[in-house]
């Protein structure tokens, strides 16, 4: 795309910001609608956060994605923030306003929910929902399942104050599982969603027998590299439904590119395997 003096440009902050999908997949929507448009990477260390932030609206950016280690300080910075984002306690969505002040959102949980919802035939009524993991994921996984209606949320974490953290500032519908207990935390659960880094590549595989998880009860991994991991090869197996979570990742970028390039963008096979195939080079 070659672009004009009118071209529209956001981007994604983090640090380090090499690692991230997030240009190649705003990169495709842009090509795909003829945007004049551009989304760039920006390495940008954590004291530097604020003057860059700030920088925004002077160099005429509409915004930007941000990315670890920035959401927390991020919403702290933000000159609005909306409530959802208030709640899960990080930004990973900026819009600058007309006036140039900061608008933070956060569209995690929505990219959760949203491809739950597409990639399974799960309701939030099927039962009581399992998080293992208690960090900033999990966090947005909670927001997510509680918003859309999940009564019972176990919060099953290797470090139990971090899940009871979660649990207390999530009531009443959660509460906190010792990493011990997993097992038995299955039973009767309609959905498990895991949200630790266990089974990414490069970390220690994701332990957990499935025996005491109804077969009807869906299977969601967050973590996207290997896009099929221990855990949801162990529950194809047994007959779970399962759900990755390249999905996620895709979702959760929509309402930001809408915001600054004015179109709803779609996710359709053909953007997954584009994503897949620079995941594959991993
Ligand atoms: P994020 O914000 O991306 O969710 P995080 O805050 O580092 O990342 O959380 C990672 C999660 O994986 C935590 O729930 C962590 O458990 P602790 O709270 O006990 O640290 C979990 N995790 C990481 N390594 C683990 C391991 N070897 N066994 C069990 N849980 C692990």
């Amino acid at each position: 795309m070659i672009l004009s003096g009118k071209a529209m440009v956001a981007g994604v902050m983090g640090w380090p910001v090499s690692h991230s999908r997030s240009p190649r997949l705003h990169g495709y929507w842009l090509e795909k609608h003829g945007i004049d448009g551009a989304y760039i990477p920006m390495a940008v260390p954590p004291d530097k956060l604020e003057q860059a932030l700030r920088a925004l609206p002077v160099l005429g950016l509409r915004g930007s994605n941000i990315t670890v280690p920035h959401k927390e300080t991020a919403l702290r910075i933000c000159d609005t923030v909306d409530p959802l984002a208030r709640r899960i306690g990080a930004v990973n969505t900026i819009v600058v306003g007309t006036d140039g002040h900061l608008q933070g959102s956060n569209t995690d949980a929505f990219g959760l929910i949203e491809n739950l919802r597409e990639s399974s035939a799960w309701q939030p009524g099927d039962g009581p929902a399992v998080i293992l993991g208690a960090g900033g994921a999990a966090r947005s996984a909670c927001v997510a399942l509680i918003d859309a209606g999940v009564e019972t949320i176990r919060i099953v974490n290797r470090t139990l104050t971090r899940a009871e953290d979660l649990a207390g500032a999530m009531a009443p519908a959660c509460c906190a599982v010792a990493w011990d207990e997993r097992e038995e935390a299955l039973n009767g659960a309609a959905l498990v969603v895991n949200t630790t880094t266990l089974g990414m590549t490069g970390q220690p595989p994701l332990e957990i027998r499935l025996d005491a998880l109804p077969r009807k009860a869906t299977v969601y991994d967050i973590v996207y590299v290997p896009l099929e991991t221990g855990l949801l090869a162990a529950a194809r197996a047994r007959g779970n439904p399962v759900v990755d979570g390249l999905g996620m990742l895709l979702h959760q970028a929509r309402p930001g590119f809408e915001s600054w390039f004015g179109v709803r963008p779609e996710v359709d096979r053909e953007l997954r395997n584009f994503v897949l195939g620079d995941l594959r080079k991993d």
